[in-house]
């Protein structure tokens, strides 16, 4: 880490629901990871440093949810990450039964 970096968010109302998107100015993904990163225990971090939980967790949670998340490169550097969440049937909160 060099001390300085960007992360741009947005957030919308789209046609499947809340779409949210995430963009950062770190190195990206090396070529071939991206389509890695959402397996469990996936990680490209030393020993020691790296669980590979985090984003298969958010894919998890994701899924929970009945939405979606994908990631990829953007063409000026960095990561993307893009998530659909889907609304509430009733507008109040996530549904489902407790
Ligand atoms: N913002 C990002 N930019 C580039 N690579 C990333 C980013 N987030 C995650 N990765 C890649 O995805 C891998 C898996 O991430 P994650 O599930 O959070 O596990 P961990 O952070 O423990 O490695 C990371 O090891 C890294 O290679
Ligand atoms: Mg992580």
């Amino acid at each position: 880490m060099n001390g300085s970096g960007r992360i741009d968010i947005l957030a919308r109302a789209g046609s499947e629901g809340i779409e949210l998107e995430i963009g950062d100015s770190g190195p990206g993904f090396a070529p071939g990871v991206a389509e890695h990163v959402f397996d469990p225990f996936f990680t490209t971090k030393p020993p020691g440093k790296g669980t590979g939980l985090g984003l298969s967790i958010c894919y998890a949670i994701m899924n929970e949810l009945g939405g979606r998340i994908a990631c990829g490169n953007r063409p000026q550097g960095g990561a993307w990450f893009r998530m659909v969440l889907p609304l509430a049937e009733d507008g109040a909160g996530a549904a489902r039964d407790e």
